[in-house]
């Protein structure tokens, strides 16, 4: 048995000529009259979206806040940009430490738009946060990219919304931003360009065999067995070129749309059941999250190994055909710094395992099984 690290790419949505399906970003949306406009990938919302905000505030360049635990990769069209980036602490809740906010504030001054992100899809104590930010005149954003769906807590709280249904359909490109009506006229759709209209077929020959593989179950994952990077090597990341989302995956998404609630649904029994396998289980891994709200839609299975051991056991389930991975690739600024202790411990400390649609009781049962004899 293994694990695939996606689900399967559904070849319906590849095929969609028989089907001029408008998007319809409903399900992302908390109130009736929200906007959603749709991108290539959540990089690109953000750094447009930041560049909405400040050109709205009558300023050619400004300053934006990033919790410390963020790709670093996701960041390139924002720094492109030239805003200057001031990354806080967060506290080991995962939400932004404020006496942290407060220093960076006598350091740089308020920023103009402060990032929040809903870690591994759980809501957390956005108020606080949300207070601060009026005090200092700065826009609070919601990073979902961690949520299927809204849920309460997340993206139902007045503020702009980033969430990457890419992520969860294993497709190239498809992020969406969600705006309350009062934003509403602060941005519109990035227009498509000619190059829009390509159809990576390599890209969904890639899809189809990987689905092969998957469903006659070969043991193809033997060729590459270990997922997990050397400390030394750059993570290799897809550099999205556009911010607009191609027609062709704009119509996948299209389709896809109808499955989003389902899928969130079945992702939360999935990690409710990892973590009915593991309550009370003498292992050297903690859950991150004690308390599961009703009614979430996780990205992935988050656990912390604290005896130093993390990357041996992630190297040690890999081989064994589970693709568990370390959190987030970190900016330069934060790698490594003593300034940042907190996300390098996580760094370290942190490893998920998937809990996507397509994964069977078996396979989460097998895979908790290998998690605990590994953790012993
Ligand atoms: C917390 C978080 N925010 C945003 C993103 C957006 O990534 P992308 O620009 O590839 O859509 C990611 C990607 O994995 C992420 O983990």
């Amino acid at each position: 048995m293994y694990i695939p690290l996606n689900p399967n790419f559904q070849v319906k949505w590849a095929f969609f000529w028989h089907s001029e399906v408008p998007f319809n970003g409903q399900v992302w949306k908390s109130k009736p009259d929200d906007k959603v406009i749709k991108f290539s990938r959540g990089r690109w919302a953000l750094a447009l979206l930041s560049s909405s905000i400040i050109q709205s505030k009558g300023k050619t360049t400004g300053t934006i806040f990033i919790p410390e635990y963020f790709c670093n990769y996701s960041l390139t069209p924002l720094r492109q940009s030239g805003f200057h980036l001031s990354f806080y602490r967060i506290t080991s809740n995962f939400e932004p430490d404020i006496e942290h906010l407060n220093s960076l504030v006598k350091q740089v001054g308020s920023p103009d738009i402060l990032l929040y992100v809903h870690y591994f899809g759980f809501p957390s104590n956005l108020k606080t946060t949300g207070d601060w930010c009026r005090k200092n005149d700065s826009v609070l954003v919601e990073d979902a990219a961690h949520a299927v769906v809204p849920i309460p807590g997340i993206g139902d709280n007045g503020n702009p919304t980033i969430f990457t249904p890419w992520k969860y359909f294993n497709i190239y490109e498809g992020a969406v931003l969600v705006l309350p009506s009062i934003m509403s006229d602060l941005m519109n759709e990035p227009t498509a360009q000619a190059n829009g209209k390509y159809a990576p077929w390599l890209w969904v020959a890639k899809k189809i065999t990987q689905n092969f593989v998957t469903r006659l179950a070969l043991p193809l994952h033997c060729l590459k067995p270990v997922y997990v990077k050397r400390e030394d090597e750059i993570e290799s990341v897809p550099k999205i070129k556009n911010p607009f989302c191609s027609s062709f995956f704009e119509k996948a998404l299209s389709l896809l749309v109808s499955e989003v609630e389902s899928v969130a649904v079945i992702r939360q029994r999935n990690y409710c059941l990892i973590d009915q396998l593991l309550i009370g289980r003498d292992i050297n891994a903690k859950r991150l999250f004690y308390a599961l709200p009703d009614k979430f839609g996780p990205y992935l299975y988050p656990l912390r190994i604290g005896n130093g051991k993390c990357r041996e056991i992630m190297i040690a389930l890999n081989r064994k055909g589970i693709p568990a991975l370390p959190w987030s690739d970190l900016s330069p600024e934060v790698l490594n710094s003593k300034e940042y202790p907190l996300v390098n411990t996580f760094r370290r400390e942190i490893l998920t395992i998937p809990v996507h649609q397509d994964l069977t009781e078996d396979q989460i049962n097998w895979m908790a099984q290998k998690v605990i004899c590994n953790t012993r």
